[in-house]
This record gives C-alpha cells, structure tokens and sequence, in this order.
C-alpha cells in the first residue's frame, strides 16, 4: 500500500473539478440532464498518433503522472485499471504505466493490471503499487514491510547501463511512500537500484517491464521526468508529437466535422476555459457560433468590459449580452446560505440562458468547456473521494426544454494544456493567465446576505488585492487571491473619528489543484500595502485580516 494513497476524507475535495467557469460547474449538468451526449474529441488527424495509457489504480497522483507525461509531448490518458482492451486499443498505445494506489497487492480482491498489459509485449512502467502488481502477477511476492518509507531518500543505481537510467547521476533523491515490499523478485528482473530501505527500488526484466517503488511524478524526485522521459522515449519509442500547434489544428478540424451546417451556443464568463472554448469553436464555424454573456452582478471590477471588448471587438465573435445583474440580486434578496446562494444562482442563470437562446432560433450545440479532469472524474471506477463533488456545482431541477448535443473541444486538454492552446491561439496573456474564480462568484464571497451596497464594497477591496499581487509580481504564481466581505463588524479609529466598519480578509493560496491549498506567504510589506489601501480608499471598512489556513481543514473559498 502507498501511503499517499490512502483515500482522501470525504468533502476534502468536493469543488475539486473546479475551473472557475461557470460552464463547467453548470453546463455539464444542464447538458446531462437535457440528455446531450458526449462528443469525443478525434485526435486521429494528429500525425502518427501514438499514446501512452496510465492505468489507475486510486492513486492521488495518478492524474499527476499523466499530466507528466503529457509535459514530454507524448498524449497520455488516464484509464480506469479495468479498462476494456477496445478503449485502450483505440488510443494505438506505446506502453503503459500502473499508477499507485491504496490497496495491498496480497489481499484478496485487490485490484491487478488485465491480461493484455503483458500479452501485448508493450513496455509497462509499475510505480509503487503498480510495481507490486507486476510482481505479483509475474510471479514474484510482495509482502507487509516491516516499516513504511515515506518521503525522501536517495537513490543509487546499481546498474547504470539501463535504459531507464540514462543521462541520471549515480544517486538522487527520491520521493518514496510505501508500506509494502518486494519480498522476491518474479523470475527473470534484476534490481536496478537500491534506497537504504528498499533493496529492490527500481526492478526490470530486460525485456521493457520496470517498476519504481517512488514517485517519478512528484517534484521532490529530482530526476523523475529524467526516468519518465526515458521510459517514453528509449523504451516506448515514442515521438513526443502532442503539441499544442496538432492539438490546435486537429480541434479545429474535428469541430467543423462534427458540427457540420449546425448551430452551437456558448456561455462567456470570462474565464479561461470559456475563452479558449469558444475561440477554438469560432476559428471552426465562424457565425454559426452565438455566445451568451450573461452579467450576474456578481463579477468583479471590470470583468464584464473586458470580457465583452475582447470577444466582441477583438475577435469578431457574435456576443449577445445580457444585463441580469439586478435580477440576480433581487432573488438573492434575503438569502444567507452558501447552498442556497449557488442554487438560486444556478437556476436564475439557466433562466436567462434559455430565454436568449429561445430567441436564436434553432440551436444544435452547446458548447461547454470540461476539461479532462472532469472527464477523469465522472468515468473512473475507482473509488475516489473526488468522485462525489458538484453537489453544490449542479443547479438541479432544469426544465428539459433544449435538446443540445455537447460540444468540449477541451476534453482532453488538463488546465495548464488549456493555458497554453490559449497562448497558441493568441489570447491575451490575462485572460490566459486568468486565475479561477467561481460560478457563483462574489456572492459567495459576501458572508451573509449580497446587497448592492456590499457588492461594491468587495469590487473596490478586491480591485486593490488583485492589483497589489500584480503589481508585486506574484499573480501566476497564487492559484488564487482575493478578498473577502465578512459580517463582521469592528470598532475603529480615523482622525479624531470613532469608525464601525466591515472587516476584510484577504485569501491568497498555492495550489496545484484547488484539491489541497497552502495559503501564500505574501511578503509582509505587500500585506501591509494591501491593508492600508483597503481601509484608506474602500468606504466602511476599517479592518483587514490575512487568512492563514490551508485547505483541508479550511476551503479556499469561505462560502
Ligand atoms: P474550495 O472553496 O472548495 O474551492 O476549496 C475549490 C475551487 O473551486 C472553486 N469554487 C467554485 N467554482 N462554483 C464554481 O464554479 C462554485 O460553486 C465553487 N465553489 C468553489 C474555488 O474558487 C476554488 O478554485
């Protein structure tokens, strides 16, 4: 068993899927429930398509190993472990890799790799778990270890001839998390490197089946995309052609085929997934592309200039918008629960989505921008804690009125993937760089009940965080930095006045996906900036504080 790889605690990751645009957290369900169906994006014009298949076992970062992979240019998918040898075969795999995971290869039903991993002589990469299950099913045996390893250790080659091996130095570190071990060998592997716990870390057969008992994947090993590349490229034979330049010419393709003389509608919301959606969607179809832009009241300051100026006036595209700002407001009169602020939210949203697209006549497509994780999310048979998110995403109750087929040219695409096709499509850098920010927006960063008067208040403390972080330099490196309007008010003193005003906290984190968070050690004298800018040029609000929690136990968002 990998440590890492125990299941994570239920609702630690419930907003995981979470890009911050609204289609993924509303479209998805809208179109599932208008029973659209799901669109598979052909890569088949990418030339000499070739894949490597990552096989999921329920580690945490089996999605990191793909995400790795793809880095190398080389398309790799996520699969659950029981994948049919038809969906694997479809993707004309060079090699496969068996993710971590929670189980121990010796208990009875514990998950093993199916037949066709090894009758098709392809390379197999097993890490951690998956290096047990080769060895279990190869013949060898794994047994309890009489301590775990977990975290660093160092590796050292023993034999520095293996392909595997090439270009590392003797010995580096290593990040290891394991319980159990290779108590033997199966017949016909060598070990080919050694930590001081583990006398079998690296094995092979010579004949292009490894396993690592650490994580090449992690960035605490040193050399890990050094093994990985090796692996895809001296072993796999692969030619590393995912690029963004293919992936961008084959979805343009592939959207004109599918979409044929239709009709496709699309949300905007400013964010990046919509952006990069809906531009690969126009480069295919021009004006048989209508967008929605629906202004909620509920977006920060200059969001709705922006995100109309660049679609509308730079790229040409048919942008129909909609002021519903007062209309979002006016249900949200009264109401102080987070859930219920995202439901009302979501329901008023589909309201004003149908009443436009009912004026544009008849509408084939909706265009939505999920993006491979979701796709990961909502398909995978392993039992993963990720798995029951989007309670709170899903808008419920949608009147099944439209019958739209989906169309997600992102699919496949994981969110730095995303960034740089929006790059390659020419974009502009802040939309591409845009960090994510929720469907629901500042209404869940309102504590209690949104008003007008409050929601400028947030807009102006707001403004000033994110351009003090831009200004400092530290926007792209912050998954996220905002502020918050709490209910709380506090005494204070300005001049000779006795003030009552709001508090304001300030949220700044460091993610890789929203799952986990740190919150960003900010630089004091940007904290103190940010403060005195906050309560000097923001009217009624005379405190600000700095949110010092990570997610779990805390979430990013305070609603
Ligand atoms: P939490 O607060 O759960 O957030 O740590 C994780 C990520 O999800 C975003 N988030 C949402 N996005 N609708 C959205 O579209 C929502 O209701 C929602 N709630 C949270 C949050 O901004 C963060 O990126």
């Amino acid at each position: 068993m990998d440590d890492v790889n125990r299941p994570q605690q239920a609702g630690d990751s419930h907003r995981v899927t979470t890009t911050g645009d609204i289609e993924v957290s509303t479209y998805l369900e809208i179109a599932r429930e208008l029973g659209g169906e799901q669109p598979v994006l052909s890569t088949e014009a990418a030339p000499e398509r070739e894949a490597v298949v990552v096989l999921d076992f329920g580690s945490q970062y089996s999605m990191l190993i793909a995400r790795r992979v793809r880095e190398c240019q080389v398309y790799c998918e996520l699969l659950s472990y029981d994948a049919p040898w038809e969906r694997v075969a479809s993707l004309n795999p060079r090699g496969f890799i068996l993710s971590g995971g929670p189980a121990s290869v010796y208990e009875p039903g514990a998950p093993l790799a199916p037949s066709y991993v090894y009758e098709n002589h392809l390379p197999v990469l097993g890490i951690c778990y998956g290096m047990q299950v080769i060895t279990q099913q190869l013949g060898g045996q794994v047994s309890p270890g009489t301590k775990n390893e977990y975290g660093h250790a160092v590796l050292h080659l023993s034999d520095v001839n293996s392909p595997l091996f090439a270009g590392l130095p003797p010995s580096s570190p290593v990040w290891m998390s394991h319980g159990d071990r290779i108590e033997r060998m199966p017949p016909g592997f060598t070990a080919l490197a050694y930590t001081e716990n583990s006398p079998v870390a690296v094995m092979g057969n010579g004949r292009g089946i490894f396993g690592l008992q650490f994580h090449p994947e992690v960035v605490h090993t040193a050399e890990g995309k050094a093994v990985l590349k090796n692996f895809l490229f001296r072993i796999c034979g692969c030619k590393g052609n995912w690029t963004v330049g293919n992936f961008i010419n084959d979805s343009i393709a592939s959207t004109k085929q599918q979409v044929g003389e239709g009709r496709v509608i699309s949300a905007l919301s400013g964010g990046v997934d919509s952006a990069v959606t809906t531009t690969i969607i126009h480069r295919a179809i021009g004006d048989q592309l209508t967008c929605i832009f629906v202004n909620n009241g509920l977006l920060r300051r200059e969001e709705v200039e922006r995100t109309f100026n660049t679609f509308r006036l730079n790229l040409g595209m048919n942008v129909v918008y909609v002021d519903a700002a007062q209309r979002f407001l006016d249900r949200l009169r009264g109401v102080v629960d987070p859930e219920m602020k995202r439901k009302v939210i979501g329901e008023e949203f589909i309201r004003v989505f149908e009443e436009q697209a009912s004026q544009i006549g008849k509408v084939d497509f909706l265009a939505q921008g999920t993006l491979y994780p979701d796709v990961i999310e909502s398909t995978s048979s392993v039992s993963r804690a990720s798995a029951k998110i989007k309670s709170h995403h899903n808008v419920g109750g949608l009147p099944a009125r439209m019958t739209l087929r989906l169309l997600e040219p992102l699919r496949f695409l994981f969110k730095d993937e995303v960034r740089q096709v929006g790059l390659g499509l020419g974009l502009p850098e802040d939309m591409v760089w845009r960090q994510p920010f929720p469907g629901p927006g500042l209404a869940i960063r309102i504590i209690g009940e949104v008003t007008g008067e409050k929601l400028e208040i947030l807009r102006s403390a707001d403004w000033i965080v994110m351009n003090e972080i831009k200004k400092a330099k530290l926007y792209r490196q912050l998954w996220q930095s905002f502020a918050i309007l709490t209910d709380v008010k506090s005494v204070g003193v300005m001049g000779d006045y006795r003030t009552y005003g709001y508090l304001v906290a300030v949220r700044a984190v460091t993610s890789e996906d929203a799952m986990t968070a740190d919150w960003a050690r900010l630089p004091y004298d940007l904290l103190a900036r940010i403060s005195s800018r906050i309560v000097n040029e923001v009217p009624g609000v005379n405190r600000v504080v700095y949110d010092i929690t990570s997610k779990p136990p805390s979430t990013i968002e305070w609603e």
